[in-house]
């Protein structure tokens, strides 16, 4: 059989740090024959294997930097691509990686140490991105004695980890030694009691279809290109098969037209099937936007706003409802609000316990909203247009990665109601416009100061006001929030909604919150048109602040009798593009007042 017809099977490798996996896969590639010139000579002549995992290692420290190291090899039977991921705690965003595009994982256990947390952890991690089959490769068997009743108990464990955790895995175990080869590729004499395959026999008869992601076509749209034909539409096929004759329908638009060519890299071909990049040319002109996807007609993708998801977070702030983040779904990037955290998955117990947060390495349930409607399909029918990461807007660094469950509905029975009483009506009858006064900056620094002396003009002047005070709005609205990180998310998410729809009356708000976070600052302008929200710095510095300390919280603060105190021991992340600074430590407040009606004006 021909090298690239035997069928492929995708795997990852996974366990502790110590576990043992790089030397499992050396011994994989050695014992059949699959190591490259490199490797081999790496080892010298004679291959030794400890030199030549030595090698492996070096590779695979680097492959840290580039996060997962693939590595291929075949037998007769079967050609396998194996990633290789690191075993630290900080690089479970390798281990997500690795697991969406893997059929199966071996985890790997220590024979003297029995589960870890970090194999419980990994097992959750795999279950979540879509791998059905797990291979449980209990290692170092030699350094037990090759003892039955460890490999047993062992394996029963983590039968019962399994069923706590709910999730439908294909299991088998295999007693084995990485460094000393039994039961890797050749079957063992020392494990007599054991009869079952070897690590590579399980991996060669493992079923890989559990990937499928069905029969309907489903291509995301990477491009468009004119051609001679008319306009192209180009990307890779993620479900199905496609030929010319055959009609398609856009998603989320809904419109749909007939296929009249289909191009791959270089010439026309007559169908294209999953994994096919090509180019789709229609019979009329769509509306189609990068990140809209392709379906058969008769069976779209459905679309949709909101979802209910599983995230794995990876970064070092904590994911937080309210928050706002670039989610990225196939070739689409939308903008994504946490809506609500349902609950976090305890990896260890299974258990689902309540959170307002999510930290690094945690898995939890989370619903969002995003800013536009996307095609999708659940994860577990389709990978590529279930599968998305979180982007932090501010950093762009990825912060998470997740998979779609299912699509909430209740957006679907909401309507905008339009009014005859409009926004410029309103201004008309006021003789202004509304807008969004926002004032930032450390308790103390001023801002109340300055937005009760701004106000008390503009109300001179007649123009309609309102005066939205941190202390003040904590005192109704807001009186069931804290100062967590996660209650001042939700704290400045109500006021900016509160402030748009006094800014949609015609008023002129001013908002004097410490709003300590630049991300909520941020969300807060978006909710407004250009110009009608301006940024106002109260740039005092924390010792002056402090030193007036006219409610005596710095005093308790730093007494350690007021905990997450802004600018003690909760962060204040200054703004990099505010529309106006003032510093009242530098200005008089009729200056700052001054200069804030002058912005206004
Ligand atoms: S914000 O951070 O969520 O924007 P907000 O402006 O509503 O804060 O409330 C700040 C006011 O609450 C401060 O002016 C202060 O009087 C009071 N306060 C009480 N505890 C704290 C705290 N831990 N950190 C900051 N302000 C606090």
């Amino acid at each position: 059989m021909a090298t690239n017809t035997r069928p492929l099977l995708r795997f990852i490798t996974c366990g502790s740090v110590d576990d043992g996996k790089s030397t499992l896969i050396g011994r994989l590639l050695h014992d059949t024959g699959s190591l490259t010139d490199d490797q081999r000579s790496a080892a010298g002549a004679m291959p030794d294997f400890a030199a030549l995992l030595d090698g492996l290692e070096d590779e695979r420290t680097q492959g840290i930097t580039i996060d997962v190291a693939y590595r291929q090899f075949a037998t007769p039977r079967r050609r396998f691509i194996v990633a290789d991921c690191p075993g630290h705690e900080q690089y479970t965003r390798n281990m997500a990686t690795g697991a969406s595009t893997a059929d199966l994982a071996v985890v790997l256990v220590d024979a003297r140490k029995g589960l870890l947390p970090q194999t419980l952890r990994h097992t959750a991690i795999v279950a979540m991105f879509g791998v059905r089959h797990v291979v449980l490769a209990v290692n170092k068997m030699d350094a037990v004695e090759w003892s039955r009743d460890v490999f047993e108990r062992i394996v029963s464990d983590y039968r019962n980890h399994l069923k706590q955790l709910d999730a439908e895995l294909a299991f088998e175990a295999i007693p084995l030694s990485g460094l000393k080869g039994d039961n890797v590729v050749e079957s063992s004499s020392r494990t007599a009691w054991y009869p079952g395959p070897t690590l590579l026999r399980a991996l060669e008869d493992a079923d890989a279809a559990s990937a499928d992601p069905g029969t309907a076509f489903r291509m995301p749209v990477q491009w468009m290109s004119r051609l001679p034909d008319g306009r192209g539409y180009a990307g890779t096929v993620v479900a199905g098969t496609i030929k010319a004759g055959e009609r398609i329908r856009v998603e989320p638009a809904g419109t749909e037209a007939k296929i009249t060519h289909v191009f791959g890299l270089d010439r026309e071909i007559e169908s294209a099937e999953r994994d096919d990049a090509i180019t789709l040319v229609l019979d009329r002109e769509l509306d189609v936007a990068r990140g809209d996807v392709l379906c058969s007609a008769d069976a779209p993708a459905p679309a949709s706003d909101q979802f209910s998801t599983r995230v794995l977070w990876m970064d070092g702030e904590p994911l937080l409802p309210g928050r706002s983040y670039a989610m990225q779904l196939g070739t689409r990037s939308v903008r994504a609000t946490l809506t609500s955290l349902k609950h976090r998955l305890d990896v260890e117990s299974g258990a689902h316990l309540s959170a307002t947060q999510l930290r690094m390495n945690e898995i939890g349930t989370c619903e969002w909203h995003l800013d536009q409607s996307v095609a999708f399909e659940a994860f577990a029918d389709n990978r590529e247009l279930g599968g998305f990461i979180l982007v932090d807007r501010h950093s762009n660094a990825t912060a998470g990665a997740g998979v779609i469950d299912f699509a909430l509905r209740r957006s679907g029975n909401l309507h905008w109601q339009s009014l005859q009483v409009d926004r410029a009506a309103r201004a008309r009858i006021k003789g202004h416009r509304g807008r969004c006064i926002w004032l930032t900056g450390l308790s103390g620094a001023g801002k109340s100061t300055i937005a009760d002396a701004v106000e008390a003009q503009l109300n001179l002047r007649g123009v309609h006001t309102y005066l939205l005070d941190g202390d003040n709005v904590r005192h109704g609205l807001n009186r069931d929030l804290g100062f967590t990180a996660a209650d001042r998310v939700e704290n400045i998410r109500r006021v900016a909604e509160v402030a748009r729809l006094m800014v949609d009356a015609g008023l002129v708000v001013l908002v004097s919150f410490i709003s300590p976070f630049r991300a909520e600052r941020e969300m807060a302008r978006e909710l407004f048109a250009p110009g009608e929200f301006l940024e106002v710095f109260v740039d005092t510095p924390l010792a002056v602040a402090e030193s007036r300390d006219s409610k005596g919280l710095y005093a308790k603060a730093r007494a350690g009798k007021l905990p997450n105190f802004t600018g003690i021991d909760s962060p204040y992340e200054a703004p990099d593009r505010a529309d106006l600074m003032v510093d009242t430590s530098r200005q008089s407040i009729a200056e700052c007042t001054r200069a804030v009606l002058d912005l206004i004006d």
